[in-house]
């Protein structure tokens, strides 16, 4: 879209630093980006991590976390960062797949049985493996948020992949998303988050597919009101710093910091209960949103293929098969 990308970026990068500016003081401060609502469980989780770290550090260590998208999208953020202009982004692992294809993984619709399995996942050795797999591309992740399961959401129902031919559907930047979409017999469209409410509401798209938090606190619930629960994909969010931010850190405020962002990713598991089934109320209650239960079969073999070919891809095969394995 630019046509000088990287001093667009440098650009970016010297007003971000420029604005978040601090008075000179002893304390590390690290400046985190991501593109969820104060309200939204995500931000209250890595609230609860930043008060932990700076508990645990004495104060040497704060974390100032720069909410909606202000400081650019997911993608922007991950690039201040690899250009050290931000210290840490909360992404999911759907957009991360573009920086780190171990990330894709994740993606894959029907992976897990169910959340016991995902969360077997995050907390085990492969989850761990992801997250540091990253440290020479400029990054490591620190932890996963849950981020529920993901089902589709439109102005009608969505009961088969046959509902959804001629339909375009938002997808995140994910090569993942958009073969999944298209294996599913839709049309995927790739948009920024903070730029679907709009794209919905002008039919640019006609369709989306996320958590129930998205229709109340995104307030997508005001412009799409049947949510077809296929259950498709369950992609957490994770909370990433850069390796050189990391670097600089003292071994015992890395140790804080690890601490406080798994302890933050249990306060989060019931947290994202709690706060799904009130955005399941409001969605229906208060926006009118249909919930509708859908036989997933269909929507299982149509992305068979895909669970063939991350068999044979070099990138994920290992995590595959090792999720598989604790399936039960
Ligand atoms: C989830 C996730 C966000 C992501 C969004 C999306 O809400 O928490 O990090 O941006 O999905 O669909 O883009």
């Amino acid at each position: 879209m630019f046509r000088n990308k990287s001093a667009v970026v440098s650009l970016v990068a010297c007003i971000v630093a420029v604005i978040t500016a601090l008075p000179t003081s002893a304390a590390t401060v690290l400046k985190l980006s991501h593109n969820q609502d104060r309200n939204h469980p995500v931000h209250k989780s890595m609230k609860f991590m930043a008060d932990e770290v700076k508990e645990l550090t004495g104060g040497e260590v704060k974390i100032r976390i720069y909410p909606n998208a202000q400081l650019g999208t997911q993608r922007e953020s991950m690039e201040l960062m690899q250009n050290g202009a931000l210290h840490m982004v909360k992404s999911n692992a759907s957009e991360l797949e573009t920086f780190e294809p171990a990330y894709g993984t994740f993606n894959l619709p029907y992976i897990f049985r169910n959340r016991d399995h995902y969360y077997r996942v995050m907390q085990g050795d492969v989850g761990e493996q992801i997250l540091a797999t990253s440290y020479d591309k400029g990054f490591i992740g620190l932890t996963y948020y849950d981020g529920g399961s993901r089902n589709f959401y439109a102005n009608k129902a969505i009961n088969s992949p046959a509902d959804l031919a001629g339909m375009k559907i938002r997808v995140q930047p994910s090569p993942t998303a958009v073969q999944m979409i298209e294996l599913m017999g839709g049309s995927p469209t790739p948009l920024a988050y903070g730029e679907l409410y709009t794209a919905l509401q002008q039919g640019v798209v006609d369709g989306a597919e996320n958590n129930p938090a998205a229709l109340t606190l995104s307030r997508h619930g005001e412009v799409a009101k049947v949510y077809s629960q296929d259950e498709h994909t369950m992609i957490p969010d994770v909370l990433l710093i850069s390796s050189k931010a990391w670097d600089e850190l003292s071994d015992s405020h890395q140790g804080a910091l690890r601490q406080a962002a798994k302890n933050s990713m249990m306060y989060h598991k019931t947290l994202w209960e709690e706060m799904t089934n009130e955005a399941i109320d409001k969605a229906k209650n208060n926006l009118g949103v249909k919930f509708v239960s859908v036989e997933k079969q269909p929507f299982v073999d149509a992305v068979k293929p895909m669970h063939d070919a991350a068999l044979q891809n070099p990138a994920i095969a290992s995590y595959v098969r090792a999720i598989g394995e604790l399936a039960e």
